[in-house]
């Protein structure tokens, strides 16, 4: 079964054809990051208008890179939420025309849903159930995944998403717009030790997390040094800083290990690049025994691949929709409609 799938949740426009959940044919991804830099961090309307220039060449792109034509496509899967609501509204129009115009299904798919089935396509073994960590820009979840279509968030952040975290962080250092991976090599330059930041704790529940009094800590350690003239130790701020939500994400998902006893643990989404998460993300497994999936670079951030792979499962469980499907800007994973 081929799927032409449509992410454009954020600032990524991508189309991409997967046939049978576990195979991509074509991944055309097209970034906007530098239309947003200038500004620090996306601007919404800004990535709807990007989105609508972009959505139909690149699908002429997927079909040509897959060597197929509109008629070989037997299904269309998009993201349907969470995400900037005018940026997934130009995928949903758009994959809403598609699947009327070829008469084919559509299937709407959770942006957080299909990040954690880009494990499905790095690793053609895996299956649940298992215990997932959902790290993005805009999200930071532990989810049980107890079937390709069934699952329960665990715990989560009550405020902003660790992505979140690192952009800010990035910013106050004068790092470019998405500040992850700029931090991450930033960081990369120091063993750390240096700097004492703040960890948090949410009462009586034990897998949430908070990452609002880090992102706070450091935009404050940076200005009160600067004020007072002080040398900054950049590259080791940038290390205990990726320690510190590291230190707030990999004992909570070895936790969610132990509580629903599974012995798989896949990470998901752009923060799943960081090295030092990665490293501890290793580490932690190993010694507990369990075994990790930790998908390579290109499909951590968003992708179109990601939504075709769980576009896949949704539509063998029945999960189609009708041309009045509509996008939301807010949805838990473990209850998508
Ligand atoms: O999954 P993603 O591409 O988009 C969302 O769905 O949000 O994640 C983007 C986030 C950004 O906040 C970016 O700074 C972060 O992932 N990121 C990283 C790294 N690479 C990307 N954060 C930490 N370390 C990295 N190496």
């Amino acid at each position: 079964m081929n799927i032409l799938a449509f992410e454009s949740s954020c600032d990524e426009t991508a189309v991409a054809i997967v046939r049978d959940g576990r195979t991509v044919l074509s991944d055309a991804v097209l970034s906007q990051a530098k239309e947003h830099a200038l500004y620090g961090g996306v601007v919404p309307e800004i990535a709807s208008r990007k989105h609508v220039e972009a959505i139909a060449g690149l699908t002429d792109q997927a079909l040509t890179e897959a060597k197929l034509t509109r008629q070989d496509v037997d299904a269309v899967a998009v993201t349907y939420a969470p995400g900037l609501i005018g940026a997934v509204l130009v995928g949903v129009s758009f994959a809403k025309s598609v699947a009327y115009a070829l008469g084919v299904p559509l299937i709407p798919v959770h942006h957080i849903r299909g990040h954690i089935a880009a494990s499905y396509l790095a690793f053609p073994d895996l299956a649940p159930p298992f215990v997932a960590l959902a790290i993005s820009g805009g999200n930071t979840l532990i989810v049980h995944v107890r079937d390709y279509t069934d699952m329960e968030i665990l715990g989560s952040t009550r405020d902003d998403a660790a992505g979140e975290c690192f952009d800010k962080a990035a910013r106050v250092l004068g790092l470019p717009y998405p500040g992850g991976r700029p931090m991450d090599e930033l960081a990369q330059k120091s063993a750390g030790g240096k700097y004492t930041l703040p960890r948090a704790y949410v009462e009586g529940a034990e897998l949430d997390m908070s990452f609002s009094g880090l992102k706070t800590a450091v935009v404050n350690l940076v200005h009160t040094a600067r004020q007072k003239g002080e040398e900054l130790d950049e590259a080791a701020l940038a290390r205990d800083f990726a320690c510190a939500v590291s230190a707030e994400l990999v004992p909570r998902a070895m936790r969610a290990l132990e509580i629903t006893g599974c012995r798989k643990l896949v990470a998901a989404g752009g923060v799943a690049a960081n090295s030092v998460i990665r490293s501890d993300l290793e580490s932690a497994c190993a010694a507990a025994g369990a075994s990790l999936y930790l998908p390579p670079l290109r499909l951590c951030g968003d992708n179109g691949a990601m939504i075709g792979a769980q576009g896949y499962y949704e539509y063998l469980a029945g999960h189609t929709a009708t041309l009045d499907l509509n996008a939301y800007a807010t949805m838990d994973p473990g209850k998508s409609k």
